[in-house]
């Protein structure tokens, strides 16, 4: 029998590698790191030096604060903090796989609203990691990006989740956004706003690179998310209130609390990098913005006419449009622009309600409450 003690003594004193690390450790040259730390921010951190967008203060301080509302919204999202498998899919499972329970219409909604969000949640979660996170130089708004992060993986977690609950073929999902003309426009769109950002020698500091950050993130935050988002969240909401596909609808409802929270911290983000830098929100920026806020719009109404070429679920494109340019009218606004659209209303006010709404009083009353976190699902 091994007498442990021994030898893990016998192996200390054995081990060639211990030596070896105490070695390096001695002759470590650590000029160069400490380098990094080099004046302005080797000191401690005063909130005056804190800034949005080429801060040279010491990024690891995490306070003190300057920016409460990103802080704020860290916690906020904290508290929403929700998992795919805490929502049953039984009865989605039943109807979906049931002759007559689903028309194709309806049928055709899941698809598209699944085959466009998965990849637009990579896609978002990609320019978060790639891009923004190291250029927004301020470490509470990096906080809850990191936490954005997080929740897009969820979320992309989440469809994947509903592909295998309803057994779709997860290929055509997951490739619809370069085989779908549609989705894949959209796709295309945002993909061609990260690409000069998520280039790893792109740095900001003059007034062409500081806006074409700002670009990016009217790309992302306001268009992607903003826009992009909304008519398949309304399609798949309204199948819930109707009571159908009521597991797939709480998803996309946790989903949709989430990035109205991404959506705010963008707006908030965008105006202070404005307040800030005054000089890049020239005429011709603001023009810029307003265009990329009409195509997104666009695209969107787009997409409403091919994922629902009929009336389906009290709802038909003409509706979808209006309210898509009720949305974009909120945008242009939200970011200081002129709204596009005037005298449009919203055909689906009980959407803002849904966007209100606590986790703990959920809409369908549908919510799991004992779940194992990671454990894994039966639905045999
Ligand atoms: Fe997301
Ligand atoms: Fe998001």
């Amino acid at each position: 029998m091994l007498n442990w003690e021994e030898g893990q003594a016998t192996q200390l004193q054995e081990d060639p590698a211990i030596a070896r690390a105490q070695a390096r450790l001695a002759n470590m040259d650590l000029s160069e790191a400490n380098a990094e730390f080099e004046g302005e921010s080797k000191a401690r951190v005063h909130v005056g030096q804190k800034q949005m967008i080429n801060a040279r203060a010491d990024l690891n301080q995490l306070v003190p604060f300057k920016y409460d509302w990103a802080w704020q919204k860290y916690l906020d999202g904290c508290a929403n903090h929700w998992m795919p498998q805490e929502v049953s899919m039984s009865r989605d499972i039943a109807l979906w796989n049931s002759e007559d329970g689903l028309s194709d219409d309806e049928r055709r909604i899941v698809k598209y609203s699944l085959g466009y969000f998965s990849s637009a949640d990579s896609l978002v979660a990609n320019n978060l990691v790639l891009a923004i996170y190291r250029l927004i130089t301020n470490p509470e708004c990096r906080q809850y990006i990191l936490r954005q992060a997080f929740e897009e993986a969820i979320h992309t977690h989440a469809y994947q989740y509903c592909v295998e609950s309803l057994r779709l073929d997860e290929g055509e999902i997951f490739n619809m956004y370069h085989e779908v003309p549609s989705v894949a426009n959209k796709a295309a769109w945002s993909i061609a706003h990260t690409r000069n950002l998520s280039d790893p020698t792109f740095t900001t500091g003059t007034p062409e690179t500081d806006q074409q950050l700002l670009e990016n993130l009217i790309g992302f935050y306001v268009v992607t998310e903003g826009i992009f988002f909304y008519c398949g969240f309304t399609q798949i909401l309204s199948m819930g209130r109707r009571n159908k596909m009521m597991g797939v609808s709480e998803q996309f409802q946790y989903i949709l609390r989430d990035e109205s929270m991404h959506l705010n911290f963008g707006i908030d983000m965008i105006n202070m990098i404005k307040a800030e830098n005054p000089h890049l929100w020239t005429p011709e920026f603001q023009e810029k913005a307003r265009d990329m806020i009409i195509e997104g719009t666009l695209l969107e109404i787009a997409y409403a006419r091919d994922s629902m070429p009929r009336g389906v679920l009290g709802m038909n494109a003409s509706m979808m449009e209006e309210y898509l340019k009720f949305i974009a009218n909120r945008r242009a606004i939200q970011i200081g622009l002129k709204e596009i659209w005037p005298g449009m209303n919203n055909p689906f006010p009980w959407m803002s309600e849904v966007m209100d709404l606590k986790k703990e009083k959920n809409f369908f009353e549908t919510r799991v409450i004992e779940y194992q976190t990671g454990g894994a699902l039966s639905w045999d």
